[in-house]
């Protein structure tokens, strides 16, 4: 195995003296690692401290002639696997958002054609800040990845948002992000997802729908188009932005989510995540429906099961079909029903009781095939995406 390069940038913050930690770790898991260190940065660990633990130089400016001579910021910006910034400032990710590039590690950043992580640190309120929000969104926009920041005490005496991940997730993902990044092993597949909640009109101003946030099912989408799937998310009316790489379809009903579907079948894997609207209006009202003070009836007619209808499907039924199961009692009874009626290969099973996962970021599932039930801890939604498209690349490579 080739030793994994990184280049971390290390800006100026009081979380700056955790990256000699992180050096550390990245050393002990056998990566190269390589390091810039801010104007700002020096004011809290020296470049001495910082040469020792990655025994590699540390380079700090960017019109300096002998580091121009060894290693130009060009080819310092290509050099590495990845590029983390940590701590990241509210500054520095500024600069990036705006493309300023008045230093080495902003030249670098804005040479690279590397993928970059960036794992903030600063106080609560300059990470709430409108500006910073506005950056970290367009920055996600343009493919820059995050880990962090968490909640907690910080250094400044508050409380809040804006702690720097703990070293160990930082090491992790980065090394997980390297490694699916650049094997991409669902790269000869094909996934479809649906997610969200559909809208079902009653007349032209209102319609049926449900709680649910689209989170999980785009989280799946978006580590599955991470894993080199090619991946389309259809998805009904949400706040989420759509996920990089995936080929995204906007849809309002249970009809549209179907036949959406079916517009992007063959497909390899299908991951039915939307909480699809059961019941539509039988008689849909052109007109908006005035009150009478009488009771007023809706006559309601099931939708298809899209589930049940790609998993029972003669042709073109993808080779791993993936259904949830969202319960407010009897979880695993119901949830086998539901692998067994609906055609579909795994059930995700969650209790969705007492509000605790719809529009919630946590999930605690269990995952039911033929070959038995797991129950899985309870862990963020996008961890759950995670362990699940890990599942899938497990199943796929037998
Ligand atoms: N599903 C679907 N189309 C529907 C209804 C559900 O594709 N019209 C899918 C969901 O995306 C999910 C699975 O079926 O993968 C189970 O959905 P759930 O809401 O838990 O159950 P239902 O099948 O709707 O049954 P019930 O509401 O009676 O529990």
């Amino acid at each position: 195995m080739t030793k994994k390069k990184i280049l971390l940038i290390i800006t100026g913050g009081i979380a700056a003296y955790k990256s000699l930690d992180l050096i550390r770790k990245f050393r002990e898991e056998g990566c190269d690692i390589t390091c810039i260190l801010t104007k700002a940065g020096s004011e809290f660990v020296t470049p001495l401290s910082i040469e020792s633990l990655s025994e590699n130089r540390v380079y700090t400016d960017l019109f300096n002639l002998t580091d121009e001579h060894q290693m130009g910021h060009i080819q310092l910006a290509r050099m590495a696997d990845i590029l983390l910034v940590a701590p990241a400032t509210a500054n520095i990710i500024s600069k990036i958002t705006h493309g300023i590039a008045d230093d080495l590690a902003s030249t670098v950043l804005k040479a690279t054609n590397k993928p970059v992580i960036i794992a903030p640190a600063m106080n609560v309120q300059m990470w709430l800040n409108e500006s910073t929000q506005r950056n970290i969104k367009i920055l996600k926009n343009d493919g820059i990845n995050f880990i962090g920041p968490e909640s907690g005490s910080m250094a400044c005496g508050e409380y809040g948002e804006g702690r720097l991940s703990e070293t160990n997730k930082i090491v992790d993902e980065t090394l997980d992000f390297i490694k699916t990044y650049y094997s991409k092993p669902l790269k000869n597949l094909s996934a479809i997802v649906t997610a969200g909640p559909t809208q079902e009109m009653i007349d032209p101003i209102r319609f049926i729908s449900n709680e649910s946030s689209g989170k999980q099912g785009y989280a799946i989408a978006n580590r599955l188009s991470q894993l080199g799937a090619r991946t389309t998310l259809i998805s009904g009316p949400t706040h989420l932005d759509p996920p990089i790489g995936c080929n995204f379809v906007n849809v309002k009903s249970a009809n549209e989510m179907l036949i959406a579907c079916e517009n992007n079948l063959p497909s390899d894997i299908a991951v039915c995540a939307a909480a699809v609207g059961d019941f539509r209006v039988e008689k849909l009202n052109s007109e908006k429906i005035k009150k009478t003070g009488n009771v007023l009836n809706l006559e309601l007619s099931e939708n298809v099961d899209i589930l049940k209808s790609i998993g029972t499907r003669n042709s073109k039924r993808p080779k791993l079909v993936i259904g949830f199961a969202a319960e407010t009692s009897n979880l695993i009874d119901n949830a086998t029903i539901k692998l067994n009626s609906k055609g579909s290969d795994w059930i995700v099973a969650n209790d969705v009781s007492d509000g605790k996962v719809i529009g919630k970021n946590h999930n605690e599932i269990c995952l039911l095939s033929n070959h038995g039930i797991e129950n899985w801890p309870k862990m963020t939604k996008s961890e759950v995406a995670n362990k699940l498209s890990q599942r899938i690349v497990d199943h796929f490579s037998h």
